[in-house]
């Protein structure tokens, strides 16, 4: 069956006057239809700029080759106008930073009429106008079906919700407010952008738990540097570093079974800092500008071998995992 989502050797580079930073150097993965795939890395590995590409909004950053295509069609090269069309409605994102992605002047109920109106006629979000929202007589069913769908009942709670304005909720009730207005869409896929991150304890529960309640009927793209929302949330898991996917398979045969030597020293990390920020493994040592040679993690690799150096490692395939790292290029052979 054709991938919802079909990324292939994305390259994308910012100029800057140090010199041009290579943030993606041929990334590669697929999405498949209600499916969700994780995306984890460290800091800086090229996860949101990955993403800002998909929707085209990785300026100042161009892409300089490779191709995404959505349902088989390249969206690379579409104009501004077309790409309008598909931000929200077909590619949604649930943005990292729920403090500020509301706008502080309108209800809950507002907004989500207007991402409703933005569904349906077409246009763009963000500029939440003065047209009058009457004429959406069902739009209080639809609000209810996303927020039943986000385990929330009906009644007293939700219409105090929905008159509330986005200061008087608490983080994560304002995160799920988020998910919500993206489920108004309907899109093909649901981009996350650190579901997690700046939450509490508590909160980041309710965060997962909201997103593992649509797992199954939604394809989506988690994108988390924290283990355990991946393995709560995702089916599968590509791991990033250095702007490229180095690892990818199903969630459990990755995380409990990594391959690369990147992956496994970045989980290792995350045992040792559970519930704290991931202390920088390799990342920092990595000069995008300056691109090392062969393998980018070989500089920091404890495993590596000569060829690591000077060889960039072709993605070693098997059913449904993928390895770039020389290692099993040799037990292969
Ligand atoms: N506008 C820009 N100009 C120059 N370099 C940039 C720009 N935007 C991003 N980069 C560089 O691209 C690399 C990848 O950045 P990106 O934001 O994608 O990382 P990330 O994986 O999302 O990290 P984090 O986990 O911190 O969000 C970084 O080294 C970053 O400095
Ligand atoms: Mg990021």
């Amino acid at each position: 069956m054709m991938p919802v989502l079909k990324v292939t050797d994305l390259h994308v580079y910012f100029d800057t006057s140090a010199g041009t930073v290579r943030a993606n150097n041929g990334v590669t993965l697929e999405v498949r239809e209600g499916e969700s795939l994780g995306i984890m890395g460290e800091s800086g590995c090229g996860k949101t700029v990955l993403f800002l590409s998909l929707l085209h909004l990785q300026q100042p950053g161009r892409i300089v080759r490779g191709s995404v295509e959505l349902d088989g069609r390249d969206i690379t090269r579409l104009d501004e106008s077309e790409m309008e069309r598909l931000r929200g409605r077909v590619i949604a994102l649930v943005p990292q930073n729920q403090a500020t992605a509301l706008n502080p002047a309108y209800t809950i109920r507002q907004q989500l009429t207007e991402a409703l109106k933005v569904s349906r006629s077409g246009g763009s979000l963000g500029s939440l106008s003065s047209r009058r929202s009457n004429d959406y007589a069902d739009s209080e069913e639809q609000f209810k079906r996303v927020f039943e769908d986000l385990g929330f009942e009906a009644g007293p709670v939700l219409d105090r919700l929905l008159r509330s304005y986005p200061h008087q909720l608490s983080g994560g009730m304002r995160q799920r407010v988020l998910i919500a207005m993206a489920l108004l869409m309907r899109p093909r896929l649901l981009i996350a952008d650190e579901p997690t991150t700046a939450l509490d304890r508590a909160i980041k529960a309710q965060s997962l738990n909201t997103l593992q309640r649509l797992r199954g009927s939604l394809t989506m793209l988690v994108i988390s540097h924290d283990v355990e929302a991946i393995s709560a949330t995702c089916d599968r898991v590509a791991i990033m570093y250095g702007g490229r996917v180095i690892e990818s398979g199903s969630c459990t045969d990755v995380l409990s079974r990594p391959r690369h030597p990147y992956t496994r020293l970045l989980l290792a990390a995350q045992r040792r800092t559970r519930g704290e920020p991931l202390s920088a493994i390799a990342a920092d040592t990595l000069n995008l500008i300056d691109f090392p040679r062969g393998c980018p993690f070989h500089p920091a690799c404890l495993e590596a071998m000569p060829v690591c150096a000077l060889e960039t490692p072709p993605e070693h395939l098997t059913d449904d995992a993928m390895v770039a790292c020389h290692r099993y290029n040799v037990e292969a052979d």
